[in-house]
């Protein structure tokens, strides 16, 4: 090429130039590629063009504040209650725009392994089906209804009369546990009605000074084992998730456990009466104080003594009054 076809060049070259700068302010001092913007996923790949090659400086773009969370508008007190709402002071507090910097530093791509299924979380513990229904109660009725016409163990089937569930009131402060129905308290569907429930009734009311209707009665068995023999692991095992429903619904402030079965089975331990008797104890929370079965009583009524110093302490607890002594 002559140098006269040169210089023509460079004239067209440097007048193409100037126009481009004339129309758009930017001055093109050499073709390289500038760098490509960052992107955020999602967003199209575009070809640059002229005016992205070196864009003018502008206020970056800002996305429009978003709309507070229609939670927002939730009074104080539910967003204090449910913590899973984000609470209003954070809400506040919380950039209105996302900073620029996030977006950019944010990964370009989406990292896999959001889009791919984590390792499959453990399956959530799964109660058996009564435990269940049985967590789901509220209130001895929901108990009773769910313990039906009971035929979980033997004692079903065992010449049982019916059912006895438990008696008294529903938000006791104080709930007796007995070991399981007698021929009497089968036959009218009550605990402790029989000889050994009339020492009992006495001991609550003439000893503690509360009117038997006051407290909750109940057996650790709510079948009557045959002959009055002692309830069996089984029978205890099946009958055990009601009474501590019945506990759950009545929300008692203490438990009185009557006899070695009662206090085994609630406390879990083997240790004899004589020597768990008067010492605090404690089911799922609940206090509990350990004392002499009243059917060991009419046997050995020189340890009534032990039973009112134990039901004294129960009332000392409570911050009841002390009657006089009373039970006979
Ligand atoms: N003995 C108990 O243990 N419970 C009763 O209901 C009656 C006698």
């Amino acid at each position: 090429m002559s140098t006269e076809e040169q210089l023509r060049r460079v004239v067209r070259q440097i007048r193409t130039e100037l126009e481009w700068a004339a129309r758009t302010g930017i001055v093109v001092e050499s073709p390289k590629v500038p760098e490509a913007p960052a992107r955020t996923e999602g967003a199209p790949s575009q070809p640059p063009t002229p005016a992205s090659l070196n864009p003018p400086a502008r206020p970056p773009q800002v996305p429009p504040t978003p709309e507070p969370p229609t939670s927002a508008v939730v009074p104080q007190a539910n967003l204090q209650s449910a913590p899973a709402v984000v609470p209003q002071a954070n809400l506040q507090s919380a950039p209105a725009v996302a900073p620029q910097a996030n977006l950019q530093s944010a990964p370009a791509v989406a990292p896999q392994a959001t889009l791919q299924p984590g390792p499959t979380p453990p399956a959530p513990a799964r109660l058996p089906v009564l435990a269940e229904q049985l967590a789901a109660c509220t209130t001895l009725e929901g108990v009773r209804e769910v313990l039906g016409d009971c035929t979980r163990c033997k004692l079903a089937k065992q010449g049982r009369q019916q059912i006895v569930y438990g008696v008294g009131a529903a938000n006791a402060e104080i709930m007796f546990i007995g070991e399981g129905p007698g021929a009497e308290e089968d036959r009218r569907g009550e605990p402790f009605v029989g000889a050994a429930g009339e020492l009992l009734t006495s001991i609550i009311e003439n000893g503690m000074g509360i009117r038997r209707g006051e407290v909750y009665i109940a057996n650790v068995v709510k079948c009557r084992p045959p002959q009055n023999r002692d309830p069996e692991p089984d029978e205890v095992a099946a009958c055990e998730p009601f009474l501590a429903a019945q506990i759950r619904a009545i929300k008692p402030k203490v438990l009185i456990t009557l006899g070695k079965h009662a206090a085994h089975t609630l406390l879990g331990v083997q240790t004899p009466i004589t020597r768990m008797r008067g010492k605090w104890g404690e089911y799922q929370g609940t206090p509990l104080m350990p004392t002499f079965h009243p059917a060991y009583l009419l046997r050995n009524p020189a340890e009534k003594r032990a039973v009112w110093e134990d039901v004294k302490e129960v009332l000392r607890f409570l911050g009841r009054p002390l009657p006089g002594r009373g039970a006979k």
